[in-house]
């Protein structure tokens, strides 16, 4: 398959919506082990079979391709650092989460929507990757919203209901911003009286031909994007103004937007308009890293949002 085939079919089986899970075991020295996973599928409830798929070229390709047994844990919506920390290298994923085992032994994530321990029943050499079928012997579930993924991007129940919640409370103002990028570039406006850049913003996401709101106004900027995401919702502690932001690429025309276009590596943080929009821009850029190429980012958590619910800062 050419390179951009094999670009097209990703692009079509990641419009496939899934959870997000953490697939772990024990090497021979008992320690735990794992990685991120979309594929766990549900296989068979009599017996009762799951399936997961990893990639041969995986670092510990070698060990499930032998472990007696492994467990899944499917992460919530506040675990998306979760997720981060089991799909980018690091030494010892399992030092910087909670984690717990059942009857296997294997490696459970504590307060996970769910998870199944389970006993190795089949591995399938399927193509690039290994198919894992497991036998499950334990498992448990709660009511917790699982964090989703869909083309390549995290999606937050929360945080849209989070929305909704601002968007009808009619004694709240509401901005609605874009971080909009182009080849790991920002596009920010300058207010040259204040020497400051902000991100394009408006008092509703609207469409291309209203002209006040954030559609229109990128529009009227020549700026023409691709679909956009709900990126961050929270309420400014000050004017309690409640902010959405949302996240798009630039689909075509970014040569004109040349001087409003700012490289990941040396965006003037200091020059962003509140200590919000930087926090925001660091955690977007952190995120689209790990998207894009899978190096180390850290964790996420560290911004001091005011979130409208304190318990998730997306
Ligand atoms: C949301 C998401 C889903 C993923 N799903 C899988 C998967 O199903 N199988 C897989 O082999 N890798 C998957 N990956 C990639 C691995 O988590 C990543 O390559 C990880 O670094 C592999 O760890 P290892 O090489 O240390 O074993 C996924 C990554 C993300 C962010």
């Amino acid at each position: 398959m050419n390179n951009n085939n094999f670009a097209k079919l990703r692009q079509a089986l990641g419009s496939f919506p899934t959870g997000v899970t953490v697939v772990a075991c024990r090497n021979s020295n008992n320690e735990p082990l794992g990685f991120t996973a979309n594929s766990f599928t549900s296989v068979s409830l009599d017996p009762q079979l799951i399936s997961i798929c990893i990639d041969k070229k995986s670092f510990n390709i070698d060990l499930f391709s032998v472990t007696k047994h492994f467990a899944v844990s499917i992460l919530s919506e506040d675990q998306q650092f979760i997720s981060t920390i089991f799909a980018t290298p690091n030494e010892d994923r399992f030092k910087e989460v909670h984690w717990e085992s059942k009857q296997t032994k294997s490696p459970i994530i504590s307060n996970s929507v769910a998870w199944f321990d389970c006993n190795t029943e089949q591995i399938i050499n399927a193509g690039d990757h290994l198919m894992l079928i497991g036998k499950v012997v334990a498992f448990d579930s709660s009511p917790k919203t699982p964090l989703m993924y869909l083309r390549g991007n995290y999606v937050n129940l929360g945080l849209e209901q989070k929305m909704l919640l601002a968007m009808e409370n009619k004694n709240t103002a509401i901005i609605v911003g874009a971080i909009i990028e182009w080849r790991k570039r920002v596009f920010l406006l300058e207010d040259k009286e204040s020497d400051s850049l902000y991100f394009p913003s408006a008092s509703r996401l609207g469409h291309i031909n209203d002209s006040q709101s954030l559609l229109g106004k990128l529009n009227n900027l020549n700026i023409s994007i691709n679909e956009h995401y709900l990126f961050s919702v929270f309420e400014n502690a000050e004017d309690k103004t409640s902010l959405i932001y949302y996240r798009a690429q630039v689909k075509e025309g970014a040569e004109a937007l040349e001087e409003n276009l700012y490289d990941f590596d040396s965006i003037p943080f200091d020059k962003l308009n509140d200590e919000a929009s930087r926090i925001m821009l660091k955690r977007y850029i952190k995120e689209r890293e790990l998207n894009a190429f899978g190096i180390f980012v850290g964790k996420e958590s560290e911004g001091k949002v005011e979130a409208i619910s304190k318990t998730n800062q997306n």
